[in-house]
């Protein structure tokens, strides 16, 4: 079959890759994809936000399902766009409907959510500027740090964490009164959890699911979680502290009843649901749900997903997921994401990269490039993931860092104690 991914980063990148891997792919085509895409199929000049761009590129190149790697076309209802269209109707898309989108678009809708299946998650209560002093009231319920969330999507910005309680209140104000736009006009306050955060990745066909491999990233810019948060620096499978005991616990208490409240409130749902989780004194608990892959960790988890990925998507799309094969290789993988200078604050674009064809033993992933006249030069923050597996995390850690001194570009970035917090 032909399939459309949509997307442009590591993440689609390495998508693709999976995906190339399968007999029951015939052609693949990515829009808008990037350099690295463009290896492994047709890359297409779309905006994928553009939905009727997408239905005549899926009609022309007689596309017959369509994976969906970024948040945003599925916030905005491409999933019921297809599901509405009678020239799309019989096209799967891999991805959740636009409700069920929500768990990412809308915090407030992910917290009530989580209250009605008593889902483990932070204490919270949401407010708009109506209610501006219950929220006074109930940030002085709280003992510090104070979370404050900007309901709607806010590029991953949308996140204030602060110690002193006047500070908090200062900033909720601020964001009531649009310092995130439409996206804070509601504000999701809640209780701070303390913890180390994981990454649990689940595919669902509505019905069942399969659990992904675990993974773990790092946000922030600074080596020792230091400094202004980022798109991720990094991320590691397996996450050593995710023992078969814990995630059963995230499979009972947090997974099933995801996958099931989804479907008691009818909410059509046949994608990737994406955990964000804490480990609180080993009782996992949801930070945040996505509704879609992480990135960097899909750069890890499709490095050791045992699996024929065009095969579960034909699950997802067929309603017979359970039916498909779905394992996790043993061995450990390791991707170390390099950026452009000043990142995550303003950087420069369109600087030569050098040397990326001498990477021999790991994977590389695109991010942030693109080609010209010949020459690949970066074009993003996050500019190249490099990917490693080997029978230990500390080997594959090992094999990534020597790697990423193989190739150049002015202003080169990257931690270089990405899992060690973990070893
Ligand atoms: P989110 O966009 O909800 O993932 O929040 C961004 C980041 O803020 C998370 O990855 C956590 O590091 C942190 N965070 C969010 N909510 C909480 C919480 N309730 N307690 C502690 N840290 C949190
Ligand atoms: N790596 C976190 C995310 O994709 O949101």
């Amino acid at each position: 079959m032909n399939i459309l991914l949509l997307g442009s980063g590591g993440r689609e990148h390495a998508l693709a890759w999976k995906m190339k891997q399968s007999e029951k792919l015939s052609q693949l085509f990515i829009a808008p994809g990037n350099p690295g895409t463009a290896a492994l199929g047709t890359n297409l000049n779309i905006n994928p936000n553009d939905f009727s761009a997408v239905k005549n590129a899926v009609l022309q190149n007689n596309i017959s399902m369509v994976v969906v790697g970024p948040e945003e076309p599925l916030v905005r209802g491409i999933y019921d766009f297809f599901a509405a269209d009678s020239e799309l109707k019989n096209i799967p898309v891999v991805g959740p409907s636009k409700v069920g989108a929500q768990l990412e678009g809308s915090k407030d809708f992910a917290k009530q959510f989580m209250a009605k299946f008593s889902i483990p998650t932070a204490r919270y209560k949401s407010f708009t500027s109506k209610n501006i002093d219950e929220a006074f009231a109930f940030l002085e319920s709280l003992k510090p740090p104070y979370v404050l969330k900007a309901d709607g999507l806010a590029a991953g910005k949308g996140v204030l964490i602060l110690d002193d309680l006047n500070e908090a209140k200062t900033q909720l104000q601020e964001m009531l009164n649009g310092m995130f736009g439409e996206s804070s006009s509601t504000v999701v306050v809640e209780e701070f959890l303390s913890g180390v955060e994981l990454s649990v990745f689940v595919l669902t066909d509505g019905k069942s699911y399969k659990i992904l491999p675990e993974a773990k990233d790092y946000k922030r810019i600074g080596e020792g979680d230091t400094g202004l948060n980022t798109g991720g620096m990094g991320s590691v499978s397996p996450v050593p502290f995710a023992t078969a005991e814990f995630m059963e616990k995230v499979r009972t208490r947090i997974v099933e009843p995801t996958v099931k409240g989804l479907q008691s409130e009818k909410i059509t749902y046949k994608g990737f649901i994406f955990f964000g989780l804490i480990n609180v004194g080993g009782e996992p608990m949801v930070i945040e749900y996505n509704v879609r892959m992480g990135d960097p960790e899909t750069e890890s988890v499709m490095l050791r997903l045992d699996a024929d990925l065009v095969d579960l998507f034909d699950g997802v799309a067929k309603g017979n997921l359970a039916e498909r094969r779905c394992g996790i290789a043993p061995q450990a993988a390791a991707s170390v994401v390099c950026v452009s200078g000043g990142y995550p604050g303003d950087y420069q674009k369109g600087i030569a990269i050098n040397g990326l064809e001498n990477v021999k033993n790991s994977l590389t992933f695109h991010a942030g490039t693109r080609m010209n006249n010949g020459v690949l030069e970066t074009a993003g923050g996050r500019v190249v993931v490099v990917s490693s597996t080997a029978d230990t995390l500390q080997n594959a850690l090992i094999k990534s860092y020597a790697e990423v001194e193989n190739f150049s570009y002015e202003g080169k970035y990257f931690r270089r104690d990405i899992g060690k917090d973990v070893m």
